[in-house]
């Protein structure tokens, strides 16, 4: 089932478009991210599902409703965002009942969802402490409570952590997938930080100048990028333009990239994108024999040694490939070391666009 149904969403502030066409859905229970660059529309269109912004054209329904002119207080929707802002003079239990007094929520029964909304974020006992008494993360756990207590049908939220260090950033990620799956609410997860979309989501959907490039499971959207742009927004990509031959790529070195991707006809100009860490070095004296199609001698350039990880930069006849390994060997490879590089067709993702 749908929880949130958006479709042909515009919108325009002055002569800019900040959402083009914007046709999605989020289904019930889902966690889904919306990734994107600074400026990408990710918050305006959060605050068109909440109801802050009414859009131009297109339509927003929660369930079976139309909320498109529904007012922000009658939709049912959690919110949190980036700045947390509790009230601080206020207890933790009256931070998070401030939705519930709207709504006539009073007394025991308020109480028993305060509590209940206080345990999901694992701060049972705080609620009458103060906010200045909890740690920033702590405080963000009661920003959350509070956009929970209603028991809202979707969650919103907006680069919820990224005002945090790391490490309690990293903590607070596993905590709100945690959150998400024990309430099983449905949850719209605004981020510009990929590795944060990829391990929190169930799909991870890419905007780019207001418009959805691609939406899917963060295996898909990361292995089978289909643009340019969403490959290099998920992570670092070789860039191979050609012309497609009857064995797979000619690109600009002479080269035949061999790709498992269904090419255009022969002749057609295409970009094939390959992961750095899907390409394999070998070096000249451990080179083996196996079923890799695409075998290219080349010289490293550059090494760059990150103690887990390995990133090395190699030349083949004028192509260069970044190359990520494991830190597996001895000695890292030199500049100047004589390799193979391999990897299987299957990694030569055809680019949608052309070059
Ligand atoms: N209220 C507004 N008035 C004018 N321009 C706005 C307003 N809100 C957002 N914008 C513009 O819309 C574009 C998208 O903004 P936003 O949705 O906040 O992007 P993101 O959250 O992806 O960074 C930006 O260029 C921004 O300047
Ligand atoms: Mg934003």
């Amino acid at each position: 089932m749908t929880a949130v149904d958006v479709s042909a969403v515009a919108k325009s502030y002055g002569k800019i478009e900040v959402l083009s066409d914007i046709t999605t859905h989020f289904a019930e229970g889902s966690f889904t991210s919306l990734l994107g660059p600074s400026g990408s529309g990710k918050t305006t269109l959060l605050r068109i599902i909440a109801g802050f912004v009414i859009p131009d054209r297109g339509q927003v329904m929660l369930g079976s409703r139309d909320v498109t002119q529904v007012p922000v207080w009658a939709r049912n929707i959690g919110m949190v965002f980036q700045s947390y802002a509790l009230f601080p003079h206020m207890s933790i239990a009256d931070n998070v009942a401030f939705g519930l007094a709207r709504r006539g929520i009073k007394g025991a029964e308020a109480r028993r969802e305060i509590d209940r909304a206080l345990e999901l974020v694992r701060l049972p006992g705080f609620a009458d402490r103060k906010p200045k008494q909890l740690s920033g993360g702590q405080q963000q756990r009661v920003a959350l409570a509070r956009a929970i207590v209603t028991r809202p049908s979707v969650l919103l939220l907006d680069e919820p952590l990224s005002a945090l260090d790391r490490r309690l950033r990293q903590e607070m990620q596993v905590e709100l997938v945690r959150i998400q799956r024990e309430s099983g609410l449905t949850t719209i997860f605004v981020t510009h930080d990929q590795e944060e979309a990829l391990t929190l989501s169930d799909k991870v959907a890419i905007l780019d100048r207001g418009r959805i490039v691609q939406i899917g499971a963060p295996t898909e959207v990361y292995e089978r990028p289909r643009t340019r742009f969403a490959a290099e927004f998920l992570g670092d990509t070789n860039f191979l333009d050609g012309t497609v031959t009857p064995d797979g790529v000619r690109i600009a070195n002479g080269m035949t990239i061999a790709s498992a991707a269904a090419l255009p006809p022969v002749g057609d100009a295409v970009t094939l994108a390959v992961r750095p860490e899907k390409i394999e070095i070998e070096t000249a004296d451990a080179g083996r024999a196996d079923d890799r199609a695409n075998r290219i001698p080349a010289t490293i350039t550059t090494s760059v040694y990150a103690g887990t990880a390995l990133t090395y930069e190699a030349e083949a006849a004028g192509q260069r490939f970044k190359v990520f390994a494991q830190n597996r060997d001895a000695r890292p490879l030199a500049p100047g070391a004589a390799v193979t590089l391999s990897w299987s067709p299957a990694h030569s993702v055809l680019l949608q666009g052309g070059p």
